[in-house]
């Protein structure tokens, strides 16, 4: 066993156990935890659902999804382990009696208890009254939320004050799965922890930064969910927002959950509003278009399943950021995110300024910028791209940029890349919130993508089609030209 002693165990309550989420990711991370070694010995995972399962068949399809999503090897073994803790507990969560089910199965056991709501946010008010109606919600339990929260600061408010009267902030987990992903944690030591990079981390040395989240995926039979989101809400207020957070932070006081908290929230209240009057000098929107990829057609947005076929959806964004503080005044930062793009790859790249003076203008009249691209995923690693000199018996000094390459899998390769939701339900079994969000962070960036998104409609923003396959929009380019740069190629 690996947790500490003082650290009390925790029973897990699934609500929503055969939707996406579950079956995608959540049972297959908690096998893995499994694996690891990573479970406390007497949790129980109970799976809350509809559906009219017995406790056998419940078992037989999560061993499916974990078959299916798991990037382990499936062990007869560990699946033995594994499948003593799981129960089925068929709830309708509208129907309040129905809870006295999940009695049965605690019975009179006082371990914390952790409800994880993979279920559509309408549900959530019923669930706590049901809870509480069983009184299930003492002080050490916890809830896990998953994002979006609301899709407006209205609607965010609106469920954080209900959550707020059964639940006090420390017992709220929200999650952000890129808070899990190794290499965002790895910003932090980055930065913090080498000095070449801590004292050229701001405006003095950086030209701008972009970062890019690129889907190779469509809809994936979820239009009707995402034509009410759009990828400004399902993105870049949550995940890009965050890495811009965790990459531009001032260093918190130290590692605790509300120290760093606080540095992203000054980020946040830092942004620089966009409205009416800049809303289309900064932002690109784009939906894609039926297009032919590696042989294959791909069908546009408004010709997948369920569509309504005048959609003003945005699949695809670009944005210009400014973070008005005294570290980062003048940088801009470039966000772009978008469905059925070329490759599914998330990177963070930051150009560095280039010298006043060039002392090889006589070899090379303009030296690219030096950059670091951070790579998020796939290929986890960083490169540092830099100008050598040709080896040669000459006096001449030519220069080519050549890169220094970290590799996570070929450096750790003794060590396991964990993924973000095995990452984050464990954390959450620690009872510790640094990577989770707090609600000051959702409501302020509810507050700037609410700006955007209303200057949008009052502008009628234009909806730029793009050819599924390619990097968005033609203005996705045009955003950076218009101040002499280019999106960084990724190959
Ligand atoms: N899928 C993802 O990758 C993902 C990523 C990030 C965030 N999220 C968020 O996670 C939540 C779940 O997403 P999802 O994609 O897993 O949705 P989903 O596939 O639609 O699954 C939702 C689950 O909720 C259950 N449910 C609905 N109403 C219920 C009720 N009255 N009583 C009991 N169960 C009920 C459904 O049960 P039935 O099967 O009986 O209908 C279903 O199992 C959403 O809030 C979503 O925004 C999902």
């Amino acid at each position: 066993m690996v947790f500490s002693k003082k650290i009390k165990e925790c029973d897990l309550v699934i609500f929503g156990t055969k939707g996406d989420l579950s079956k995608r990711k959540l049972f297959p991370a908690l096998y893995q935890l499994e694996e690891s070694l990573k479970l406390y010995k007497n949790t129980k995972i109970i799976g809350v659902g509809r559906a009219d399962w017995t406790q056998e068949y419940y078992k037989k399809i999560i061993k499916k999804y974990i078959k299916k999503f798991s990037y382990r090897k499936f062990k007869k073994k560990i699946w033995k382990k594994f499948s003593n803790r799981l129960y089925f507990c068929n709830i309708d969560v509208n129907k309040f009696s129905n809870f006295l089910k999940l009695k049965k199965i605690f019975k009179k056991e006082k371990k914390i208890k952790i409800y994880y709501f993979a279920i559509p946010q309408n549900t959530f008010k019923n669930i706590f009254k049901g809870l509480k109606k069983i009184n299930y919600n003492y002080i050490q339990d916890r809830i896990i939320l998953e994002k979006p929260i609301g899709n407006s600061l209205e609607t965010s408010k609106k469920i954080n004050n209900q959550v707020g009267k059964y639940f006090q902030e420390k017992q709220i987990f929200r999650i952000d799965h890129y808070l899990g992903k190794e290499t965002i944690l790895n910003l932090l030591s980055l930065k913090f922890s080498n000095s070449i990079f801590f004292t050229n981390w701001n405006k003095s040395t950086i030209d701008h930064i972009q970062i890019t989240v690129a889907e190779k995926i469509g809809i994936e039979g979820r239009w009707n969910y995402f034509d009410k989101i759009g990828q400004m809400r399902d993105m870049i207020q949550n995940h890009l927002l965050q890495i811009l957070c965790i990459l531009t932070m001032s260093p918190p006081i130290n590692l605790q959950s509300n120290s760093i908290r606080d540095e992203k929230l000054k980020i946040l209240k830092s942004l620089r509003m966009i409205n009416e009057k800049n809303v289309n000098k900064n932002t690109v929107r784009g939906q894609y278009k039926s297009g032919f990829f590696k042989n294959k057609n791909i069908p546009g947005y408004i010709d997948e399943i369920n569509s309504i076929k005048n959609s003003n959806t945005e699949t695809f964004v670009s944005i210009k950021v400014n973070i008005d503080n005294s570290q980062w005044h003048g940088v801009p930062f470039y966000l772009r995110t978008g469905k059925r793009l070329p490759l599914k790859h998330s990177e963070i790249v930051i150009y560095f300024k280039k010298n006043d003076f060039n002392l090889f203008n006589n070899f090379k009249k303009k030296l690219p910028l030096n950059k670091i691209v951070i790579r998020l995923e796939p290929n986890e690693g960083i490169d540092i791209f830099i100008l050598n000199k040709i080896p040669k018996l000459d006096s001449k000094y030519e220069l080519k940029e050549i890169k220094l390459n970290f590799d996570y899998k070929k450096t750790f390769n003794k060590c396991t890349l964990y993924n973000a939701y095995e990452r984050l339900l464990l954390e959450s079994f620690l009872g510790s919130q640094s990577l989770f969000v707090r609600r000051d962070e959702i409501e302020e960036s509810w507050k700037w993508i609410d700006s955007i998104i209303n200057a949008w409609n009052k502008k009628k923003s234009k909806l730029e089609l793009y050819t599924a396959g390619t990097w968005g929009p033609k203005s996705s380019n045009t955003l950076l030209k218009k101040d002499g740069r280019f999106w960084n190629k990724i190959k």
